[in-house]
């Protein structure tokens, strides 16, 4: 929901650009803060949900950790003034460069993928003369209920260590001596809106944290990742997603050691809500069943409708006339660049603005300048607002 002042600026404004509630965001951040600090939770920010600037620092300033799966999110994380005992750094592929980033900076843990990463890690620490933090990213073969493309632990997807390597696994931890290992990790999808996924995830972590302990591996901290969903059909909905239940079933479900710590990586619930993708009509144009409206923005700002098939709620927040049915399109030369079909907005016109909402997770971060299109600004709420 936008105020008219908003709606005012959004009209002298050149199209498409993202608009960011930073009130938005802080309230989601208190309320993650409020929810976490009861249970002595640690969250970090997962950054490729959002790794820009201003959002970032607003991010840090309430005490968040970083976790990043890139050398340049390490890098961008510390630029930023997050803490570097509270980077985490996954990937299942990070390259020899990426690995002395890490070293470089001295972070929080990197989570290990595979048995070769943890030697290749060890083998670079060594040169350096150092030892390096691990935990190990675990494949829990938990089922997330989630869109294919983002499912990550199941055996058949590509992250984490399976428990068929945990012999060798053990066998490879006793002999090297420039990694420790600090923690387990998991991370087993995203945009999960059924809670029950995540009990079903407590119990496993149980059983596998006792494999460890039972073969001589205490374990300082487990890091349950992230993959908390959001109410893409409800972008108002204030109830959701809902924080106090998610750390509450943690609480209730997964068997902490004494002293140990408990991490997640939280980016898209985090994130989402605050932003939305402003846009304007360029066309009307007669189809066979319904009217396309053409916009200005296309896959190039927001690929997830045409990656994932995603929903976002989109409203013309210039008209009050009646409603009508419309394919939302975009100007980019393929089909797949559609955000919505057959989809009820107001009467809609050229130069109508169109607002994609809860844009603000993986939106900008995944933008690209395909058909050569510039990448689209960001406006910010406390900064649009106070301007005349
Ligand atoms: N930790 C790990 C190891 C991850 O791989 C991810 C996301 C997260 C944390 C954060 O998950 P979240 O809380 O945001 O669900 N581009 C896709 C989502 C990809 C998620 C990748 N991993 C989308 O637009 O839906």
């Amino acid at each position: 929901m936008f105020s008219k002042k908003e709606i005012g600026k959004f009209n002298e404004l050149e199209t498409p650009f993202f608009y960011y509630n930073t009130a938005g965001l802080k309230n989601t951040l208190k309320k993650i803060k409020l929810e976490s600090e009861k249970y002595g939770y640690i969250v970090h920010y997962a950054m490729k949900a959002n790794a820009n600037d201003k959002l970032l620092s607003i991010i840090k300033d309430f005490g968040f950790g970083a976790d990043c799966v890139s050398g340049n999110e390490v890098k961008k994380a510390v630029d930023i003034g997050f803490n570097n005992k509270k980077i985490a750094f996954a990937g299942v592929g990070k390259s020899d460069k990426e690995i002395n980033i890490g070293l470089g900076t001295n972070i929080f843990t990197f989570n290990c993928e595979s048995l070769q990463e943890i030697e290749v890690i060890n083998e670079m620490a060594e040169k350096k003369a150092m030892v390096a933090d691990i935990a190990i990213r675990i494949n829990p073969n938990v089922n997330a209920h989630t869109h294919h493309y983002i499912t990550t632990g199941l055996e058949e997807n590509k992250f984490g260590v399976n428990s068929w390597e945990f012999e060798k696994l053990f066998e490879l931890l006793s002999k090297l001596k420039n990694v420790r290992l600090l923690g387990l990790h998991f991370h087993v999808g995203s945009q999960i809106t059924d809670l029950k996924v995540f009990k079903d995830l407590c119990l496993r972590v149980n059983g596998i944290q006792k494999i460890f302990i039972d073969n001589d591996f205490p374990l300082e901290h487990i890091n349950v990742g992230g993959g908390l969903g959001v109410d893409y059909e409800h972008p108002d909905n204030e109830d959701f997603p809902d924080f106090e239940a998610f750390f509450a079933l943690f609480h209730n479900f997964l068997e902490l050691k004494q002293g140990q710590d408990l991490h997640f990586e939280l980016g898209r619930s985090v994130i989402a809500r605050a932003g939305d993708l402003i846009s304007r009509v360029l066309y009307i144009k007669k189809g066979i069943k319904t009217n396309f409206a053409v916009l200005d923005a296309g896959m190039t700002e927001l690929i997830r409708p045409a990656l994932y098939q995603a929903i976002h709620k989109i409203e013309n927040i210039s008209s009050n006339e009646g409603i009508e049915f419309y394919d939302v399109v975009g100007p980019i030369c393929e089909s797949s660049d559609t955000f919505a079909k057959n989809v009820q907005m107001k009467e809609t016109k050229r130069g109508d603005l169109i607002a994609i909402r809860t844009a603000g997770a993986y939106g900008q971060v995944m933008a690209s300048n395909y058909n050569l299109r510039d990448f689209a600004k960001a406006y910010y709420s406390d900064e649009l607002l106070t301007t005349d």
